[in-house]
C-alpha cells in the first residue's frame, strides 16, 4: 500500500534527497510524502521498485502512445544503436522524419527539432520574434506551454491574484524580470469577447498568441471554434503569429488536433509521442517564417544550435512510432477513448460521487466535481478541492492504476477494452473508498 515508510521507493527518495534538490529533477514527478520510483515497463504495465505492477494511464505523460517497449520502436532504435548514437553531422533519419509530419500536416512546411516541448515553444516564440521584429507575445491565463519564462506568465494564477476581470499577468517564478512580465499579455481562456478585446488594444505589437488547444490546466475542455477562429482571424489581421502548442495534442488526430479542428496555425511546437519515447521537440509550420533559421545565405535572423538536436536515436523511434499511427490505428485509439470516458461517468454515477470526466481522442481527465468547465478559473482547485483529489489519486494508486496526480490519464495503442474496464473498475473502487474516507472524517 502507497504510502509506505518502509518500501523501496521510500528509502531511495531518502537517498535522492542527499544530492537531488528535493529528490528529483522534474517537479512534475514529485508526489507527496514521496514519489513512487519505477523499475520497468512493459506495454500498458509499469512495475515499480517495490514489484507493484500497474496499469500506465499516465505513460509518460501522455508521451508513451504506444505504451513500454513496442517491439517496431525498439527494433528501430536497436538498428540506429549499433550504427552510432549521435554525430557533429546531420543525419538522413531528421529528414524522414521532417517528411513524415509534413506529409500529415497541412501546415507544415518545414520542421525544426529540439530536444523538448520547452524548447520547441521557446524557438516558435522566438522565430515569432524575429519574423515579425515584435516583442510581445499574448498567451491564456493558466496554460502550460514549459518551462520558458514568458508562457510562464499567470500560470498558476489563483483568486487573490488573478485580477477581477481581464487576467492580471503574474509571474511564476522568482527572479522573472520585469522586462519578461511586461511583454506577456495574457487573455482569458474561451472568453472571445473579452480575449479580443485585450489583444486589439496590443495590435500590432505582438509577435504572437500561443495556445494549446485542449489544455489539462484549464479542465481538459477543448478551446472552441469561436474562440480559435477569433484567435486565428485576429493574428491574420495584424500581422501576428499564431502558435499551436500541440506537446499534448498532436496525439489525437492523425494530422494533430489542428486537423480535427480544421484551423490551420503559423507555427505549432510538438513534443512527446514523435519522439517514440525518447526526448524530443519540434517546432514547425510556415516556410516563410521557419526561413528565420535557415543559415544557407549567411547568418540567419534566428541562429539556433543545439548538441542533441534531431539526434537519431530519437529520430529513428519517432519515425517509427509515427508511422504505426495510421488513420486506422487513431480511429481505434479514439474509439477506446469514448469507451473509457463512458464508463468513467458510470463509475460516477453508481459512485454516487458528483465529478466528470473530460477530453477527447486518448485523453481524458477526472474531476471531482459536476460544475460546467470552460476556464482556467473554472478548473481551479482550491486546497481543500486538491486533498480530496490527492486522495482519489491515492486510492487509485492503491487499485493498481497510475494517471497524473491532477486526474489526467492518456490511453495508449496496447490497451484494449480489457485495460479499460480494469481502469473502470479501479476507478469506481478508488470513488467508494474516498466516500466512505469522507463519511467517516466528517
Ligand atoms: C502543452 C505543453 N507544452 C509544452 C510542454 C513542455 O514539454 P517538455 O516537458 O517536453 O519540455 C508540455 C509538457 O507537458 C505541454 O504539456
Amino acid at each position: 500500500m502507497y504510502p509506505d515508510t518502509n518500501s523501496e521507493s521510500a528509502r531511495l527518495y531518502q537517498r535522492a534527497r542527499q544530492v537531488l534538490p528535493g529528490g528529483n529533477s522534474r517537479t512534475t514527478v514529485f508526489n507527496a510524502p514521496y514519489p513512487i520510483y519505477a523499475r520497468s515497463g512493459r506495454g500498458c504495465l509499469v512495475t515499480d521498485v517495490d514489484g507493484v505492477e500497474r496499469l500506465d494511464f499516465i505513460n509518460n505523460y501522455t508521451a508513451l502512445i504506444h505504451g513500454h517497449l513496442h517491439a517496431k520502436v525498439l527494433e528501430a532504435v536497436q538498428e540506429q544503436l549499433t550504427l552510432g548514437t549521435c554525430f557533429a553531422n546531420p543525419t538522413e533519419s531528421e529528414i524522414a522524419l521532417a517528411e513524415e509530419l509534413c506529409r500529415r500536416v497541412p501546415s507544415f512546411e518545414r520542421v525544426r527539432f529540439v530536444n523538448s516541448g520547452t524548447e520547441a515553444v521557446m524557438n516558435a516564440v522566438k522565430a515569432a520574434r524575429a519574423f515579425t521584429g515584435r516583442r510581445k507575445i499574448a498567451k491564456c491565463e493558466g496554460l502550460y506551454h514549459g518551462s520558458y519564462d514568458p508562457v510562464e506568465i499567470s500560470l498558476d494564477s489563483n483568486p487573490d491574484n488573478w485580477g477581477k476581470d481581464d487576467p492580471t499577468p503574474i509571474p511564476y517564478s522568482a527572479g522573472t524580470p520585469q522586462g519578461v512580465i511586461d511583454d506577456v499579455v495574457v487573455i482569458s481562456y474561451n472568453d472571445v469577447a473579452g480575449a479580443e478585446r485585450i489583444l486589439q488594444s496590443h495590435a500590432g505589437q505582438l509577435a504572437a498568441v500561443i495556445i494549446d488547444p485542449m489544455p489539462n490546466r484549464c479542465g481538459l475542455i477543448a478551446a472552441s471554434t469561436e474562440f480559435l477562429a477569433m484567435l486565428r482571424s485576429f493574428t491574420e489581421r495584424n500581422g501576428a503569429m499564431l502558435i499551436f502548442d500541440e506537446v499534448i495534442t498532436f496525439r489525437l488526430g492523425y494530422a494533430g488536433y489542428q486537423g480535427e479542428v480544421g484551423i490551420q496555425p503559423d507555427l505549432t511546437t510538438m513534443g512527446k509521442i514523435i519522439g517514440g519515447g525518447f526526448p524530443v521537440g519540434a517546432l514547425a509550420g510556415r516556410a516563410e517564417v521557419m526561413s528565420v533559421f535557415d543559415p544557407s545565405e549567411g547568418k540567419p535572423s534566428l541562429p539556433h544550435g543545439g548538441t542533441f538536436n534531431a539526434n537519431p536515436v530519437t529520430m529513428a523511434a519517432g519515425l517509427a512510432s509515427m508511422r504505426l499511427l495510421t488513420r486506422e490505428a487513431f480511429a481505434r485509439l479514439n474509439a477506446l477513448g469514448d469507451y473509457a470516458r463512458e464508463e468513467c461517468r458510470r463509475a460516477f454515477r453508481v459512485a454516487e460521487m458528483p465529478g466528470q470526466v473530460t477530453g477527447a481522442g486518448s485523453l481524458l481527465m477526472l474531476h471531482l466535481t459536476d460544475k460546467p468547465l470552460r476556464s482556467y478559473r473554472d478548473a481551479w482547485r482550491n486546497g481543500q478541492e486538491q486533498a480530496r483529489f490527492a486522495r482519489l489519486h491515492r486510492n487509485l494508486l492503491n487499485n493498481g492504476v497510475v494517471i497524473s496526480s491532477s486526474g489526467l490519464g492518456a490511453i495508449t495503442t496496447p490497451m484494449g477494452e480489457r485495460e479499460i474496464d480494469e481502469f473502470a473498475s479501479a476507478l469506481l473502487t478508488s470513488l467508494k473508498e474516498l466516500r466512505r474516507e469522507e463519511l467517516a472524517s466528517a
